[in-house]
């Protein structure tokens, strides 16, 4: 099923977006970068010197799987090429979503240890932090860089806290793609449109299930995939007004979509494949490639990795669908910022110039599965899906996801809907899943 000409092709794609960078480099008169004349005896000589950013440069981050890493050298190879004098110290830490990086983010903030750059979300996530005090206000940075003029105003919103711009984005990801592996469906006689009922699902999922094939693609070693997998439930469900009335506390989550969402939850979760609780979200992947189960709900990163990790052909070896509103974009914008008072502002400034590189940007978003940031970034060579979830984020309607911080709501709340979904899990008990996340919202 796998086909290994697809990795010889992203290898090249690497290579000359690499080598495309370096030339670019070399060949601008960029900022950073000047010249010197020196005359000696009569003979003018001139030498390039770059006066551009230098020293060590912590990068914090958790995208270390094989397709969000490969995805991030990209964009260390757009910083080299920009600031050869920075060494970049490239401190990922490993678990999905930031399951482990935020917490040892959280007890270095505290003390005082601060990054020169991290990773994190736009929305709740940032707003945290900026409420901290510490990161940068990068206002006067987007307007000397233009950078308003080619980011879509909602995006720019969504990085902008009391008036100030303080990220710079990578991508946009799709929370709610339902990925599924081809072959499983073909076998199974199973085929699906861009968007899926639960219905439909469960009727897909019967006839897959009869073929000795798990449904479900999960890897829940890490809370966050089932909670995903619910919000996506959720969404299919009750729709993006609903959504919305339930992040803001104007709809109890006791509303009936959410209560047949969770139903259709516990039905899901029994269509899983056996070694769920032993994998995580790259398992899980893994396991759909392999063909061991059908379906996996997840954000795009899992696209990344299917192209990048696992060497499969969109639209041949697997393909992805939306339950529910196939409008509906349940938006997981990464972004970077600059801590305050770190020891290398000026090197994390060049990264943020980096991560605007419009090609740096193209070659990121291939590996790691979102939509480039920019909105001038020529996305046409992409794959299907690529495109799809493209034009989606342009033109569709986007709600941010919860579980991944993105709701301009306290990161306490997220928090609560993942304690809750373990409970749920657990117990089963729907009543007091729905009162938590009311009581959550409330106190919020
Ligand atoms: C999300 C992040 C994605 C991807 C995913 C899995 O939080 O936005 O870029 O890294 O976690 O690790």
């Amino acid at each position: 099923m796998k086909q290994r000409s697809k990795a010889r092709k992203w290898a090249a794609f690497a290579l000359l977006a690499v080598l495309s960078l370096v030339v670019a480099a070399c060949g601008s008169d960029s900022e950073g970068s000047t010249e010197t004349t020196t005359s000696v005896e009569g003979t003018d000589t001139t030498a390039p010197a770059v006066v551009g950013a230098s020293g060590e440069l912590e990068i914090f981050s958790w995208w270390t799987s094989g397709s969000e890493h490969t995805a991030l050298e990209q964009l260390f190879a757009v910083l080299n090429s920009t600031d050869p004098d920075v060494e970049i110290i490239d401190a990922a830490v490993a678990g999905g979503a930031g399951s482990n990086a935020r917490q040892v983010l959280a007890t270095r903030l505290a003390s005082g240890d601060i990054p020169a750059t991290w990773q994190t979300h736009a929305g709740g996530a940032l707003v945290d932090y900026v409420d901290q005090g510490v990161t940068v206000d990068l206002t006067d940075l987007y307007a000397t860089q233009g950078w308003a003029d080619v980011l879509p105003e909602s995006l720019l919103e969504s990085l902008t806290v009391n008036g100030e711009i303080h990220a710079v984005a990578t991508g946009v990801h799709r929370g709610n793609n339902l990925f599924y592996n081809k072959a499983v469906l073909d076998a199974a006689g199973v085929t699906l449109d861009d968007d899926t009922t639960f219905a439909e699902l469960e009727a897909a999922a019967d006839a897959i299930a009869a073929t000795g094939v798990a449904p479900l693609c999960l890897g829940d070693v890490d809370v966050w995939t089932d909670v995903t997998l619910l919000e996506n439930l959720i969404l299919a469900e009750v729709g993006a007004d609903t959504w919305m009335g339930l992040l803001n506390g104007d709809i109890s989550w006791s509303d009936p979509g959410v209560v047949t969402a969770v139903g259709n939850l516990s039905t899901a979760l029994s269509w899983a494949q056996e070694d769920h609780q032993a994998l995580d979200w790259t398992g899980a992947v893994q396991a759909l490639a392999d063909g061991r189960c059908a379906f996996n709900s997840m954000g795009d990163w899992a696209y990344g990795e299917l192209l990048v990790k696992q060497e499969l052909v969109d639209g041949v070896d697997f393909d992805s669908t939306v339950l529910g509103d196939a409008n509906i974009f349940a938006t997981v914008t990464d972004v970077f910022v600059v801590g305050a008072g770190s020891d290398n502002e000026d090197g994390a400034i060049a990264w943020m110039k980096a991560l605007m590189d419009p090609d740096g940007q193209l070659s990121f978003s291939r590996f790691k599965g979102s939509s480039p940031a920019r909105n001038d970034v020529d996305v046409s060579t992409g794959g299907p899906i690529a495109q799809r979830n493209a034009a989606a984020l342009a033109d569709g309607i986007l709600v941010p996801s919860l579980v991944q911080d993105q709701a301009l709501i306290p990161p306490a709340i997220s928090q609560a809907f993942s304690e809750s979904v373990v409970l749920l899990v657990a117990t089963g008990d729907v009543e007091a899943f729905t009162s938590a996340m009311d009581a959550a919202i409330a106190a919020g």
